[in-house]
């Protein structure tokens, strides 16, 4: 069985109200392509998702947020919920990016939490995992990530609710990909970590892959075993380039 390819733009801290043409481009682009087999969504930052949402209307093009609070609403001066993302016509979060782990402390345990809000108010949810450079030369990179993987996945949660990024903090934004070798052996340890947690179905939860993905790599990545997809940064922010991202997935699923 296949799960198809998941294809995710992630705008980070990029993006005013102009970018929302940018929108407009991928989702042009994507009626264009129509990659059956392929979701295709895009993350921009909080003050421009509702425009975007009006502007993209009925696309098949799904628009997620980058973060999301672990509470309903309340005392939370500066942070936004769940219910407030789906209630504009938001439908996925990414979760514990290594920038928010970083910059916001963010453990894994707070990412479980507010994988069990975003699941509650209706939201898919793509856990993020990766380790720095010091822990793979520690030769702890394994470790690290599949620490990261069980401890953010809440339990009992939802399978179908479910991707996971890996993204090896050292290869996001630096140009520096990981080896396909490297891709291959970390991709299998998920699967296999996903499949002790969730039985048969951890086969069927996408595992994305993240760090410097352009368009003249995404083809031979995406063609990697247990490489159900990409987290795109710098090159989603050029509607070309993510364009050739997709269609790189289309033509492996088809
Ligand atoms: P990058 O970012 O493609 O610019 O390396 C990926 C990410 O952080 O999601």
């Amino acid at each position: 069985m296949t799960i198809g390819k998941f294809i995710y733009g992630n705008w980070k801290m990029n993006g005013l109200l102009a970018n929302v043409e940018l929108a407009k481009e991928v989702s042009a682009a994507v009626k264009n392509i129509n990659p059956a087999n392929v979701e295709v969504g895009i993350c921009p930052p909080f003050t421009i998702l509702s425009s975007v949402v009006s502007a993209l209307g009925e696309t098949p093009v799904v628009v997620g947020a980058q973060d999301c609070h672990f509470n309903e609403k309340g005392a939370h001066t500066g942070n936004i919920s769940p219910v407030m993302l789906t209630e504009i016509g938001v439908k996925t979060v990414i979760l514990g990016h290594s920038e928010r782990r970083a910059d916001h402390f963010e453990t894994s345990e707070v990412i479980a939490k507010k994988a069990i809000a975003a699941k509650n108010a209706g939201l898919k949810t793509i856990i993020c995992v990766g380790e720095t450079l010091a822990e793979r030369e520690a030769g702890k990179a394994e470790e690290v990530v599949l620490g990261q993987v069980k401890a953010s996945i809440p339990e009992d949660y939802d399978f179908k609710n479910l991707i996971i990024a890996y993204e090896p903090v050292w290869a996001i934004g630096t140009g520096k990909v990981a080896s396909n070798e490297d891709i291959e052996k970390m991709h299998a340890a998920i699967r296999a970590t996903l499949v002790a947690i969730f039985g048969e179905n951890g086969n069927l939860v996408p595992i994305q892959y993240g760090g410097s993905v352009n368009a003249q790599n995404a083809a031979s990545i995406l063609a990697i075993k247990n490489v159900d997809g990409a987290l795109v940064g710098g090159a989603s922010l050029k509607a070309a380039d993510f364009a050739t991202i997709i269609e790189a997935a289309k033509n492996i699923v088809g």
